[in-house]
């Protein structure tokens, strides 16, 4: 029969969608990994399952237990709709520095908010979050930079992207924030074909790819610190990638092809289209498109007031317009 038995069961097995009309690209398949049909928008529904499960198997979260997290929104949404289904109290300390549309998502899900300041950041967020659990009886802290339950969820999304391209996967172009979703997913990949390439989408200002540390407006992304899940050994490549690209393609993709990603997903799209003019005709590459645009429209994440034509795009992106006729900038 054609239904679910619960929320749990529509986590995961997202859509593989071939970009038709924003590829080929020099002959290469754009395929993007839409991550933000999970039913917490993002990604991150699958490790708030993953880490309740393994925490409840290792006896760390028992009932009556609370789960508390330092979050910048996505990880808090998806352990919120965790705890729903294994019926947990969830403790989320969250900066004011990220979006009103992502803290309602969380209220919605029956957690509980503390808010930090907008200028301390995550860094203030987890040692609030570090010193409640010290305090709260069978607390437990689900840690997603520690904790390889994150990295363990995406394991699955890997083979999902192998067994919808029958293992023609050529190249992964995948952000990181925590690392948990692009060490997973390479590890999968990796497993069944070495070969294939991983390509870290870093912003500019994010140490995680190198370079200096410096301001960058994408979010989920890049990191001043090294998270101690990620293996950077994964990564084969780097691509680093300026706001106003990643911006330009997330308003793009909504344009052309309907696909209302973040701008993270502008990101993996314009890291994608740089490696997609480095690499042989009929080359697939698979882009991780982490979460929906809804929840920034009132960070203004499309820039309506600003023309297209204004967008001060690199090079290799301003070539990509031209060969696909994409927008006409004469
Ligand atoms: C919008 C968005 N994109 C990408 C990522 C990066 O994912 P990961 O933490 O698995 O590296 C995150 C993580 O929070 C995110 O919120």
């Amino acid at each position: 029969m054609g239904y679910y038995e619960s929320i749990r069961d529509i986590v995961g097995h997202t859509p593989l969608m071939k970009l038709n009309r924003l590829g080929p690209v020099n002959g290469v398949n754009l395929f993007a990994k839409l991550e933000y049909m999970n039913p917490g928008g993002s990604m991150k529904d699958r490790i708030g399952i993953q880490i309740i499960k393994e925490a409840e198997e290792k006896g760390e979260l028992k009932p009556g237990g609370t789960v508390i997290e330092a979050t910048a929104g996505n990880t808090g949404i998806g352990l919120a709709l965790a705890a729903v289904i294994f019926g947990y109290r969830t403790i989320l300390v969250v900066s004011g520095k990220f979006s009103e549309e992502k803290r309602n998502m969380m209220r919605a899900l029956g957690a509980e908010l503390v808010e930090t300041s907008p200028e301390g950041g995550i860094d203030e967020s987890i040692i609030v979050a570090d010193e409640m659990a010290e305090k709260i009886p069978g607390a437990f802290l689900a840690h997603q930079f520690k904790n390889e339950a994150n990295t363990r969820a995406h394991l699955v999304t890997g083979e999902e992207i192998w067994e919808d391209l029958d293992g023609k996967v050529d190249v992964l172009v995948a952000g990181a924030g925590s690392g948990g979703s692009i060490s997973g997913i390479a590890k999968a990949l990796k497993k069944h074909n070495p070969k294939i390439k991983v390509v870290l989408a870093d912003p500019v200002g994010s140490i995680l790819g190198g370079g200096d540390p410096g301001v960058y407006k994408v979010e989920g992304i890049g990191n001043h610190f090294i998270p101690e899940i990620f293996d950077r050994s994964i990564a084969d490549e780097v691509e680093k990638v300026r706001d106003e690209d990643a911006y330009y393609m997330a308003r793009i993709m909504a344009l052309k092809e309907g696909v209302i990603g973040a701008s993270s997903s502008g990101e993996a799209l314009a890291a994608g289209i740089a490696q997609a003019y480095r690499s042989a005709p009929g080359t697939n590459i698979v882009m991780v498109f982490p979460d929906r645009a809804d929840r920034y429209l009132s960070e203004n994440i499309y820039h309506f007031e600003k023309e297209l034509s204004d967008y001060d795009i690199s090079d290799h992106i301003k070539r990509y317009e031209k060969d696909l006729k994409i927008y006409d900038r004469e």
